[in-house]
């Protein structure tokens, strides 16, 4: 088996089984529906971002159906955004107006949707951005909507960010004593080089805020985007996949992949790069075997709903991980090589081979003809027959075994062939 991460100060094990759970990106920016930086990147005044708070209105908002679309989606845990970097918050915070309570919808956001994911079984993770653009102390930067107002600039020069510290304190202490366990915090992000004037841990008073956490959530599973060179749990790559095990200084460390449905982690109505069911199948498939998670997002509409679009994507991953799921949860990366355009993954003596592209009749196996058993197909726990030094393939040494498949590919997005492996 590979070498695995070393023990961090939270507890990984759950969630190095769990391996899948659901991002949700939320806030006022699913008004507009054109990303959730779209009071940066349109550098938006507060006063004209407002009509968004006076209008946020998620009438049909039932978080019991998100949970058991999570759910049926084979997602173990979710992640969502109690604050994004527009500053407004999902829960009846002490410390703010900014809040749902305060919009036309009236109530907390927050509470119902915990429960209703945790009586789905699911673990419980906040996203809380460090960055908030509608804080009347936090000061403007490279980043911020009003970046290139010199008279705001001028007129809010001397913003305090130590005010703005106690601020973000203050709620993350909020956010880990109101909600019962949280098993996830992801603290997003800090940028410490920028040209115009950066934030990082000095600014968020990283060390202080990761003690706070630590005190009153000491298992939580934290993310790394404090700007602190410890204390983390995992490492988090973002709208890519990584090409082998996540290593830092050479080491291989819990890692969790946070990818979109369609680039946008808010809801972004008029997007049309959204990927395919097989294609999010396989950067889950890939994220396992190289011993990773995958946080998938999904960016609910201003009506408090999952659009139709992200259902029936998450219907069809479902569909596959309902019976596919032996090949995900509680498996990590195999020291086997795989033929070409398939993954392993492997739990103890299962070994999973994941068939990306369909090949004519055979796969041929390096490297267990000593240790395999048995193969069936996981979908339908039909024999994949096992033949060695049997076919004229000249290449049947490395300790080589032929698995033979049918010429149709079954109907799954991605084949899996469940192999029962002698022990050694
Ligand atoms: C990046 C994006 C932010 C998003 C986060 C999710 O930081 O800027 O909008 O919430 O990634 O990982």
């Amino acid at each position: 088996m590979p070498q695995m991460p070393e023990k961090t100060p939270g507890n990984t094990e759950w969630f190095v089984h769990d391996r899948f759970g659901m991002f949700i990106h939320w806030g006022l920016y699913a008004l507009p529906a054109r990303h959730e930086w779209v009071k940066k990147r349109e550098m938006i005044p507060d006063e004209k971002y407002d009509v968004y708070f006076r209008h946020f209105n998620p009438d049909l908002y039932d978080p019991t159906v998100w949970a058991k679309a999570a759910k049926n989606a084979g997602m173990k845990y979710f992640v969502v955004t109690t604050k994004h970097h527009e500053g407004f918050c999902l829960w009846d915070s002490d410390l703010t107006d900014y809040k749902a309570t305060n919009t036309p919808y009236g109530k907390d956001l927050l509470k119902p949707m915990v429960e209703a994911f945790r009586a789905e079984g699911l673990k419980v993770g906040f996203y809380h951005s460090l960055i908030d653009w509608h804080h009347p102390e936090f000061p403007v930067d490279c980043m911020h909507p009003m970046r290139n107002d010199k008279e705001f600039r001028e007129r809010t020069k001397g913003r305090d960010i130590t005010k703005y510290a106690e601020y973000l304190h203050g709620q993350t202490r909020e956010l880990l004593t109101r909600f019962g366990k949280i098993d996830i915090m992801w603290f997003d992000f800090s940028y410490p080089t920028q040209p115009d004037g950066g934030k990082g841990r000095n600014d968020w008073q990283s060390e202080k805020l990761y003690e706070l956490v630590r005190k009153l959530m000491p298992d939580v599973v934290l993310d790394d985007r404090l700007d602190l060179e410890r204390g983390y749990d995992i490492k988090t790559p973002e709208q890519w996949q990584p090409q082998e095990w996540v290593k830092v200084d050479g080491k291989p460390v819990v890692w969790e992949a946070c990818q979109t449905l369609n680039g946008s982690w808010g809801y972004d109505r008029d997007n049309l790069d959204w990927k395919s069911p097989a294609l999010l199948l396989w950067m889950l498939v890939d994220s396992v075997s190289k011993g990773g998670n995958l946080l998938l997002n999904v960016g609910p509409t201003g009506r408090g709903e999952f659009d139709e679009r992200a259902l029936a994507t998450l219907q069809a991953i479902g569909k596959w991980t309902r019976v596919n799921g032996r090949s995900i949860y509680g498996c990590t990366a195999s020291d086997y090589t795989p033929p070409p355009d398939c993954r392993y993954t492997q739990n103890g003596n299962r070994l999973y081979l994941h068939v990306m592209a369909w090949p004519l009749r055979h796969l041929h196996l390096k490297g267990i003809a000593d240790r395999i058993e048995y193969a069936q197909f996981l979908h339908d726990a039909s024999e994949i027959r096992i033949f060695q030094n049997t076919f004229d393939h000249s290449i049947e040494k490395d300790n080589t075994v032929v698995l033979e498949i049918p010429i149709q590919k079954p109907n799954v997005e991605i084949p899996v062939i469940e192999i029962f492996l002698k022990d050694r």
